[in-house]
């Protein structure tokens, strides 16, 4: 185990496995159509692969990055696009995929962001979903796995822009995480 890991939370099979599972249901909900993907950067872009690969489907992709930050009070919540996604989505049908969902605020500022541009269907599929630290109601159509109030790290997910590579998900040791 890396130093600063705690404990395997999902191995790479237990993903890919997963991932199949997922990809076919959203391959079965898709059926006729183009599914966009859209992905958030930096974080989605390992989960957003893997997943893509087994959607049978046509697949487009494409990326926006956010910047998140606390106000003034250190309350969390402000998002802002710092990249913007390089095509328009009128009409397509679009399926916003994220690394995880924690408080909500995230998702629920891209979904407003993203609805306001006409596309004819809008969707969420997120890899980890930690519901138990939710503040603001968000849909989330599919998920991969939910998980337990621990900072995680892998497959996307980072510490200080560090574990985003490894195959397989760990919580970190309690003292290194938030
Ligand atoms: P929220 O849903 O707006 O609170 O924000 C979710 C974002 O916070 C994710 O996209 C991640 O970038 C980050 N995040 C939340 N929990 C974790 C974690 O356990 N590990 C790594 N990043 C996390
Ligand atoms: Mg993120």
């Amino acid at each position: 185990m890396i130093p600063g890991l705690d404990h395997v939370l999902f191995t790479e099979e237990q993903i890919d496995q997963r991932i199949r599972e997922v990809a076919a249901e959203i391959s079965r909900d898709y059926q006729g159509k183009t599914v966009k993907l859209i992905g958030v950067l930096k974080g989605s872009i390992f989960f957003l692969t893997a997943l893509a690969r087994r959607i049978e489907v046509p697949v487009q992709v494409d990326f926006l990055a956010i910047s998140s930050f606390s106000n003034k009070s250190g309350a969390p919540g402000v998002v802002r696009i710092a990249k913007d996604l390089d095509e328009g989505i009128e009409g397509d049908d679009v399926l916003l995929v994220e690394d995880i969902v924690d408080t909500g605020f995230t998702l629920r500022y891209l979904l407003q962001t993203l609805a306001g541009r006409a596309p004819n269907s809008l969707a969420v599929c997120t890899f980890l979903d930690r519901n138990s630290r939710r503040i603001v109601q968000v849909p989330v159509n599919y998920r991969c796995f939910e998980i337990p109030d621990h900072f995680v790290v892998g497959f996307g997910l980072d510490y200080n822009q560090l574990y985003r590579n490894l195959g397989y998900v760990a919580v970190m040791k309690p003292e290194k995480g938030h």
